[in-house]
């Protein structure tokens, strides 16, 4: 299936599997093993952020391959004593590419705020790491008409002092709390309407230019079944896949979903 959108041709898909805390270590291989195999001639951007007990072993599985490695989460602080945090460092040490920041569990189950997500970008570019940096409301923001808002809140904070230059690093992912593995996910048009705000809103922050050219992924419930219609949307570029990512025969068709 040929899919034709707007300025596509400038943002290549990018689909990921955040593997949340599922896995051991024997488990994280096999899955990264299946994904190595099944995903070999895939042309679109792929990243696994498996948990950080996994990270060393899956990473000499992926390197080498079209499979970029991610963490789930970086510390504020580069390293000292920060019990219980892995630094920037530690990541690049285990061969992380990419690190997903401010997933909305972080932010609900961990008081993340906006500042400190702010502070983790930051942190994470500065030592060569790219960022998902993740944005969403919640069912009760939605219903309340508060998504734009909260959501033009969320990426102007998390933005705040990133030069232009450093946005190449930087993928952002509109997953609305209410569709996160609840298997409801949003209509393409309400997801595109969101990835429209952003786009716009990046535009106004920084050069016209970035809003055309920034990749914008959607997760929330996305499945094999749901996936074209909306990768077929002109403002959504990729995928943030959770539950559906834990299994070779569920994430290689999503990652696939054109081919
Ligand atoms: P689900 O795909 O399980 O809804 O999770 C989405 C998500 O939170 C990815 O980061």
């Amino acid at each position: 299936m040929i899919i034709i959108k707007g300025d596509h041709d400038l943002r290549n898909y990018y689909i990921a599997g955040n593997w949340k805390m599922h896995k051991n270590r024997e488990e994280a291989r096999e899955l990264a093993r299946e994904l190595v195999k099944g995903l070999e001639n895939c042309g679109h951007t792929l990243m696994i952020a498996p948990p950080f007990t996994a990270l060393t072993e899956v990473a000499a599985i992926v390197k080498g391959t079209n499979i970029l490695l991610g963490a789930q989460n970086v510390s504020l602080a580069e390293q000292g004593a920060h019990t219980g945090e892995i630094s920037p460092i530690m990541l690049k040490d285990c061969g992380v590419d990419v690190v997903i920041i401010g997933h909305s569990e972080r932010r609900i189950l961990y008081g993340e705020t906006d500042d400190m997500i702010n502070k983790k970008i930051k942190l994470a570019l500065s030592h060569d790491l790219d960022v998902v940096f993740c944005v969403g409301e919640t069912l009760d923001q939605r219903e309340g008409g508060e998504a734009e808002g909260v959501v033009t809140a969320q990426v102007k904070k998390g933005l705040n002092g990133i030069d232009e230059s450093d946005l190449r690093g930087i993928t952002l992912a509109y997953e609305p709390v209410w569709a996160i593995g609840t298997g409801k996910t949003a209509t393409p048009e309400d997801a595109d309407a969101i990835h429209g705000v952003i786009r716009s809103l990046l535009g106004g922050l920084y050069a016209a230019s970035i809003g055309d050219s920034m990749v914008i992924q959607y997760g929330g419930s996305v499945k094999p079944d749901n996936v074209q219609s909306l990768m077929s949307m002109e403002n959504i570029d990729g995928a943030l896949v959770g539950g559906a990512s834990l299994k070779a025969e569920t994430f290689i068709p999503i990652a696939k979903f054109d081919s």
